[in-house]
């Protein structure tokens, strides 16, 4: 009940929160860590991770979009929205009416990230807030003809400490300040890799590595005196699966490579046939009982990977753990694969003014934490596909009822209903015993009417 009256009251207060109660406006800090499948924080050790979680939030799942790739994940974060309505559909792409090609290596023409606008800029078009960016797909390109005001390159050979420093310095001297930052790391995605998620010792090494690098990025802020006042959210793109020389679905074995082009391969290959659709459908859907092959129209609908030019007129997607391969490639320890297989989930933490402290959550979608950002930055959501109502227990400002929470009131309420309707029962039956009358009474009470 005390819990209840504070909600509502803190409701009330944020309600009609003016300009004076927080004279300096919120910021936030997104930060992946690529390819950190969620349940390495079940199977490995994170002393710092686990100190900042414990001041704060940590969302267990995050249903992420198909495909499971790096640069599609990372647009879907900042944007909330699907794969098909954002753009960036893979990493590898080709847009058949323009002829243009995309790589993750060939990614600077606006012309593949402009069907979306991505928080960076979004918080641009406030008066007086800046974004910056130590890396993140997309942050080095005129979208809309706007980088964040501070921006790198992107290069893979820039250390860690050089983009923490940075961004943090632009999170302390900017003016107009810096309100939205992003910083982008390529482990453990790279060595997950190489290894596969599996290899105990080498992850273990790899992953104690991410969490001193979060252990320097929590020293720094207190160092900097941002830790108080700053959003932290810490979270990834996807997670990532075991491969085995064992599960190989070799294209060449099925069909003619002269019939089609390759988009892209694995785990899931987009296919553009050269002449006729229908023979290389026919061709590949019996090439691999572990693959499903779909025409561009029959892609199932949960995978919302449909409505794009730039989605080829035929994809295959591999089973957990298979490679698509041509006849000299090799398997490759991989993510991109169907977004309901939980190996493909990354993690959410987050921490800072907008985070209750020591709460933990099962599951959100990765196109709800678009909503959740805008909102705690005070700008208004592009149409988007999230939902910000599954973010709400997450954030000290909201109202929230969780499962067992709302299970327990339900059981609270019949419990006092039964109750009161028990007593009035016995009343009613006391009042009735003791009144022989009554009904005397009543049939003069029903006279009053004609006296009348
Ligand atoms: C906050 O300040 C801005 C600009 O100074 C003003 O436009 C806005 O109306 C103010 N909002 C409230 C709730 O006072
Ligand atoms: C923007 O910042 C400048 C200087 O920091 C300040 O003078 C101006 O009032 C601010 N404008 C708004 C709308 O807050
Ligand atoms: C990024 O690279 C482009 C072209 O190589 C260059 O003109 C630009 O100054 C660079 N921007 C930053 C912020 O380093
Ligand atoms: C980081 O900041 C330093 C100091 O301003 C600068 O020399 C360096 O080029 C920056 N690094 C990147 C990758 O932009
Ligand atoms: C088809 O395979 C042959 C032999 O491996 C190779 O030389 C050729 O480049 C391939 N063609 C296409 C279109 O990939
Ligand atoms: C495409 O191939 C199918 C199956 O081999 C065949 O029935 C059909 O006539 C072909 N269509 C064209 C336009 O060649
Ligand atoms: C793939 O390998 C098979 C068997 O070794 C061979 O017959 C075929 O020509 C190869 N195809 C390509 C495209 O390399
Ligand atoms: C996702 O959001 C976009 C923008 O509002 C909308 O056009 C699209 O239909 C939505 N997709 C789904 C599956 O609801
Ligand atoms: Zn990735």
């Amino acid at each position: 009940m005390k819990l209840l009256v504070i909600l509502l009251f803190s409701g009330l207060i944020t309600g009609c929160r003016g300009n004076s109660s927080h004279s300096l406006p919120p910021k936030l800090l997104l930060v992946s860590f690529d390819g950190f499948r969620a349940d390495y924080l079940q199977n490995y050790e994170f002393p710092h991770l686990q100190n900042f979680i414990k001041e704060g939030v940590l969302v267990e799942h995050v249903k992420n979009v198909f495909i499971t790739k790096t640069f599609p994940n990372h647009y879907s974060i900042v944007t909330g929205l699907y794969e098909e309505s954002h753009g960036i559909v893979a990493n590898s792409m080709y847009d058949v009416i323009t002829k243009k090609h995309f790589s993750d290596l060939d990614d600077k023409d606006p012309f593949w990230w402009n069907e979306a606008v991505p928080i960076w800029v979004t918080n641009q078009l406030q008066e007086n807030r800046s974004s910056a960016a130590a890396m993140w797909p997309g942050t080095d390109v005129p979208i809309h003809n706007t980088t964040p005001s501070y921006f790198m390159n992107y290069s893979s050979s820039v250390s860690f400490e050089e983009r923490l420093n940075n961004i943090t310095t632009w999170l302390i001297n900017s003016n107009p300040p810096v309100t939205f930052a992003t910083l982008y790391w390529e482990e453990p995605d790279a060595s997950g890799h190489k290894y596969g998620p599996e290899d105990k010792e080498n992850m273990y090494r790899v992953l104690k590595e991410i969490d001193d690098l979060i252990g320097e990025l929590v020293h720094k802020l207190k160092v900097l005196g941002l830790w108080e006042n700053l959003n932290v959210i810490i979270t990834s793109d996807h997670g990532m699966t075991q491969c085995s020389k064992d599960r190989l679905i070799n294209l060449d074995r099925c069909i003619d490579n002269s019939s089609y082009a390759l988009i892209d391969l694995t785990p899931v290959a987009a296919v553009l046939p050269k002449i006729n659709t229908t023979e290389v459908y026919n061709k590949l859907k019996v090439c691999s009982p572990h693959m499903n092959v779909y025409l561009k129209e029959d892609i199932p609908a949960r995978f919302h990977y449909q409505h794009n030019n730039r989605i080829q007129p035929i994809i295959l997607v591999a089973d957990e753990g298979w490679t698509i391969v041509l006849n000299k490639s090799l398997p490759k320890c991989d993510h991109g694969y169907d977004n309901s297989l939980s190996s493909m989930h990354p993690f959410l933490a987050a921490h800072g003014p907008a985070f209750h402290k020591g709460y933990k959550h099962n599951t959100i979608n990765s196109v709800d934490i678009y909503p959740m950002m805008c909102h705690i930055l005070g700008l208004k959501p592009r149409p988007n596909n999230g939902t910000f109502g599954h973010t709400k227990c997450l954030l000290v400002d909201q109202w929230c009822i969780n499962l067992p929470e709302a299970v327990g009131i339900v059981i609270g309420a019949l419990l006092v209903l039964t109750t009161l309707t028990g007593l009035i029962i016995i009343m009613q039956n006391r009042l009735s015993v003791p009144r022989p009358f009554s009904r005397l009474q009543l049939q003069e009470d029903d006279d009053d009417p004609l006296i009348e």
